[in-house]
């Protein structure tokens, strides 16, 4: 098993030095999921060998049922399957440990300037669904009081970057980048995260106001931190995307990255129509987020399916089989298309336009 430094590319800090201890326990994760491939490898010969997909294609359910079937004597699924869950559910902890190993270093690198500058609707209005521990990870996105830099400086470091096919910092710029116009004044991220996407719509139009939303109080303090050291300052805002309280068409861009796959289809709808009703009239909606099945091959879908359930992805599927063009025109918007921009149909980006009044 490989255990050589990953690469960081652009838009990440490089500075973060682990103890070994946590250091070595990263890498073994990272390097059991190279390890894994092989035998994925094998099921995907056996799984497109017996054409079994080929007859379920287009039907999520249809395909693991058929894929169940041929598999179902055969025990590297379930061992894939464990290891997968083992490796999602000890990645954040793990991370955590190494954090803690070096909390005096590495909590100054930490935490936001003071003073803290947060926006925040408070505990009331965070949905029941985003207190789901996303990806297995114990207390969810808030689960510790620096969880923005441990999961964006620790684990896409270590596991994201180096096991994730393409260049997970260059989509975000590509995707900032297709927005209709050269420039805007008003932007909104709705689950800005700790500002990776935002950073790019602030550097693609550097005379726009930017204004980040999210429900975690600890990755909005790391967005703050980012935008300082990027020598800037967005409005940063606790809120749920689909209601985030911000004045009605005060932005003339609305966007999202990899924000709608954690949402259950109401909430999707809602966040469609709270960018409708955040935009001025012809203001532009960027929404980036997984590759829909019907893009995939049976094989791929299956797979994607398959690893989201294994690795607590509860909407994902409903992501990848949703009609994002009837959830935009349904919430009022037209000029609507949708293209891939990069391997594997990801990211897959839905554009739309507000209409200007009296042309709806
Ligand atoms: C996968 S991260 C993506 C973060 C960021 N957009 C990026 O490009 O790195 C998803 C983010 O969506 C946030 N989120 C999930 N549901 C949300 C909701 N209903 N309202 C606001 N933020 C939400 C999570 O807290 C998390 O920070």
């Amino acid at each position: 098993m490989s255990t050589a430094q990953p690469t960081v590319p652009d838009g990440m800090r490089a500075d973060v030095e682990l103890a070994q201890r946590g250091r070595s326990e990263m890498q073994f994760l990272q390097a059991m999921r190279a390890g894994l491939r092989p035998l994925q490898a094998r099921l995907r010969e056996r799984l497109e060998k017996e054409a079994a997909l080929e007859e379920a294609a287009g039907d999520i359910a249809r395909l693991r049922e058929a894929a169940d079937e041929v598999l179902a004597e055969d025990p590297r699924l379930g061992i894939a399957g464990a290891a997968l869950r083992w490796n999602r559910a000890v990645l954040t902890p793990r991370a955590v440990d190494a954090f803690e190993e070096r909390a005096d270093e590495l909590a100054p690198k930490a935490a936001p300037p003071a003073p803290e500058k947060i926006a925040d609707r408070g505990e009331e209005a965070v949905p029941r669904y985003w207190r789901y521990e996303f990806h297995g990870t114990a207390g969810g996105w808030d689960g510790h009081e620096h969880m923005g830099f441990i999961h964006h400086e620790l684990v896409y470091r270590y596991l994201l970057v180096p096991s994730f096919p393409g260049d997970i910092f260059g989509q975000r710029t590509r995707v900032a980048e297709l927005a209709p116009r050269d420039t805007y004044t008003d932007i909104c991220d709705l689950g800005c995260g700790t500002g990776q996407f935002t950073l790019k719509l602030a550097q693609a139009y550097p005379e726009a106001r930017v204004t980040g939303v999210d429900l975690s109080l600890a990755e909005l303090r790391y967005a703050q931190r980012r935008a300082a050291e990027a020598g800037t300052e967005w409005d940063l805002v606790r809120a749920p995307a689909e209601d985030t309280g911000l004045d009605g068409e005060s932005f003339d861009l609305v966007a999202s990255f990899i924000l709608l796959h954690e949402m259950p289809p109401h909430a999707i709808r809602k966040v469609f129509a709270e960018a409708f009703r955040l935009l001025r009239p012809g203001g532009d909606l960027v929404f980036s987020d997984v590759a829909p099945y019907r893009l995939r091959s049976p094989y791929q879908a299956w797979y994607d399916d398959w690893d989201a359930e294994n690795g607590h992805e509860p909407w994902w599927r409903t992501a990848a089989t949703i009609d994002l063009v009837e959830v935009a025109r349904t919430a009022g918007f037209t000029d609507i298309r949708q293209e891939a921009l990069g391997q594997q149909s990801y990211p897959w980006v839905t554009v739309a336009r507000k209409p200007m009044e009296g042309l709806a």
